[in-house]
């Protein structure tokens, strides 16, 4: 038999099918189409998914409260989105004291312990503000388009950094550190410019992580949404462990932990 979990997000529906025990995934899709029915009967005819082996289907995600047609004649679940993003996060670290950042059209922190799931708080900075804020300083019209052009950036034209206003060192920051995203106003190009967005978004958001763990007994933060695949990801969050005492885990299926926590 299977679970089916749905994360109906702001910009992009995840889907997942799992075997009912070990909660391996066996097929998944990501879609920005709007009508979750129309998703849903697409990832089940693609994928051949026989509906009488289908035991449940969770929904969540912001969009879940607004979608109440009974499908397939199985009775529809919604879960609460933060604990979703939790134990999905629990589930795929194997660890029960984390810390979960979801960076989603915007971005949310949850701390969770073997006892309790806390929503810490978030910010606005998130794949949203990333995507239209490159479209509205660029003529860039898609978020692959976006990531072709950041390749070719370099942050030297935009960013002010340590090496630019003193050869000393300051404190343990190296000379490479940011002192001000878009500091400089010199020339800069497309390219230059969707890096620079990139880049403050990412180091926002994990100095925001470093700062929620300073006091805390845990020194690692598990990464989960869609934005978290783009290699980007991975080289600008090492800029922040580089600074803070702080780990970031992007795990496999990073896009897909909500759901994966949907049909725990
Ligand atoms: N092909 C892609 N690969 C990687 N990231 C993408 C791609 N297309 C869009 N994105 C980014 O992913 C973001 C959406 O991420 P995600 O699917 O995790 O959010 P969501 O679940 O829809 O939103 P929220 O959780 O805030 O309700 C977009 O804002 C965009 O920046
Ligand atoms: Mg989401």
């Amino acid at each position: 038999m299977y679970k089916i979990g749905v994360d109906i997000g702001t910009s992009i529906t995840k889907i997942i099918c799992a075997e009912k025990e070990s909660l391996n995934i066996i097929y998944k899709f990501s879609t920005k189409e709007k009508d979750i029915k129309k998703s849903l009967d697409r990832f089940i005819l693609e994928n051949n998914i026989n509906t009488d082996e289908i035991e449940s289907i969770t929904l969540t995600g912001v969009g879940a409260a607004n979608f109440n047609e009974n499908i397939y004649n199985i009775q529809l679940q919604i879960k609460d989105e933060f604990i979703c993003v939790a134990e999905g996060a629990s589930f795929v670290s194997k660890e029960d004291n984390i810390l979960v950042v979801s960076i989603g059209t915007g971005t949310a922190f949850i701390r969770k312990n073997k006892e309790n799931i806390k929503h810490m708080g978030g910010t606005g900075v998130g794949g949203g503000t990333l995507e239209n804020l490159c479209k509205r300083l660029t003529n860039v019209n898609s978020f692959e388009d976006i990531l072709k052009l950041a390749e070719k950036g370099n942050l030297n034209n935009i960013d002010l950094k340590v090496k630019d206003i003193t050869e000393n060192q300051i404190s343990n920051l190296n000379l490479d550190t940011t002192v001000c995203n878009f500091g400089k106003n010199g020339k800069a190009n497309d390219e230059d410019l969707v890096l620079a967005v990139i880049n403050m978004i990412f180091e926002t958001i994990g100095v925001m992580s470093a700062f929620l763990l300073k006091n805390d007994n845990i020194h690692e933060v598990i990464t989960t949404g869609t934005l978290t695949t783009i290699p980007l990801t991975k080289e600008i969050l090492k800029h922040v462990e580089e600074l803070h005492d702080i780990k970031f885990i992007i795990p496999e299926n990073s896009e897909y932990i909500t759901c994966i926590g949907a049909i725990i």
